[in-house]
């Protein structure tokens, strides 16, 4: 994969940027704000797998993270054997939320209404005053998700209903791909969340279009990439962008072909619908789940979290650069961007947006989200 990489992004950069091959095209912009597609899209998010969380940030039996996904309150955990598990912090007596902290280690989880119980898997532990709850045993315990640790990452189906597989959902091509950029041997370095005022796809966007980097990021990270240059690829479903690091080009004629270190100068934007993004940033990864408010259009969460790779987890000072690089970079610009627009549609200043060719995938980003199952 990697060498194969390495020889499209000599011909791409050989090439140079590709000429527009079809008019720009007009969207209108209620596609962000408008209730009835939210509705849908939540659903739709709500009925794929998110990623909720990185795997190592719940490295033992008993590490909890609590989360709200697509309107779903949730306990995700690792069980007595092992095992993810995501459930409803919900109690399953009068619905109370069973554990109030973002996070932390347990060994039950203990509703503090009524005093119930809870195994790590979610089974009902014990009643309180049982004898005088019921003259029958209760054995209701949390709801349990479909949920599942693939590629270092924790994914949860938020709907109930839905049955998950990261590996058939991500497609053959992309699964192996992850595999070999070796994510399942990274570790969590650090999270942040946002809240935003925008609608979620217009974070999506900026993922989709290489088009602003030399633009909005003229100050930031602009100056390591030649501008305007990237392959685009679509994996079944989801997207891709390969961009390469001005000094790919030299790093490649220091070493034989076989040894090409191509993926330490490239970052490729990996646009997984719906909702999450793996950013590969030669080397490291920035993992974004792009979290819709569950009935508000014009407001979201982006989650950002960065993975690095565990035998190198000791050089903290190249990743806090990094950490700084990327929250310096992608929230205050790219989100920054995100939110401008947003408030510029809702106030009803902006009623279409010319999408050029070089940004096609936001247009097919938009079809793939009416067309999936
Ligand atoms: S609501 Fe949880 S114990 Fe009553
Ligand atoms: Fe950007």
């Amino acid at each position: 994969m990697e060498l194969a990489l390495g020889e499209r992004l000599l011909s791409k950069i050989q090439e140079g940027p590709t000429p527009a091959a079809k008019p720009f095209k007009p969207i209108d912009a209620k596609i962000y704000v408008d209730e009835a597609n939210h509705r849908e899209e939540v659903a739709l998010i709500a009925s794929n797998p998110v990623a909720a969380l990185a795997a190592s940030e719940l490295a033992e039996a008993g590490d909890f993270v609590t989360l709200e996904l697509a309107g779903t309150p949730l306990i995700v955990t690792r069980d007595q054997d092992g095992q993810v598990r995501a459930m409803h912090n919900v109690c399953a007596h009068r619905g109370s939320t069973v554990e109030p902290r973002n996070s932390g280690s347990a060994r039950i989880f203990s509703c503090g209404f009524h005093g119930w119980s809870y195994n790590l898997d979610g089974s009902l532990r014990a009643v309180s005053a049982a004898s005088l709850y019921s003259s029958e045993p209760c054995t209701s315990g949390l709801r349990q998700l479909p949920c599942e640790q693939r590629h270092g990452i924790i994914w949860v189906t938020p709907n109930q209903a839905s049955t998950i597989s990261v590996t058939d959902w991500l497609g053959p091509e992309l699964d192996e791909m992850f595999s070999e950029l070796g994510l399942a041997e990274m570790t969590h370095y650090a999270t942040e969340e946002f809240n935003l005022n925008c609608n979620w796809k217009l974070l999506t966007d900026g993922f989709l279009e290489i088009y602003h980097l030399k633009y909005l990021h003229r100050n930031s990270i602009a100056p390591f990439f030649p501008a305007h240059l990237t392959l685009s690829d679509r994996y079944g479903r989801h997207f891709a962008n390969w961009v390469p690091k001005n000094r790919l080009v030299t790093a490649l004629t220091e070493r034989p072909r076989d040894q090409w270190p191509v993926l330490d100068h490239v970052t490729g934007a990996f646009v997984l619908v719906p909702g999450t993004v793996v950013q590969w940033q030669a080397g490291h990864v920035e993992l974004f789940s792009l979290r819709p408010h569950p009935t508000d259009p014009t407001r979201s969460t982006a989650r950002l979290t960065m993975l690095v790779p565990t035998t190198r987890l000791t050089e903290t000072d190249l990743w806090d650069r990094n950490w700084l690089r990327v929250c310096q970079t992608i929230p205050e610009e790219d989100f920054a961007a995100a939110v401008g627009v947003a408030h510029n549609i809702n106030c009803g200043a902006v009623n279409q947006l010319r999408i050029g060719a070089n940004e096609h995938q936001i247009v097919e980003h938009l079809a793939a989200l009416q067309t999936q199952p």
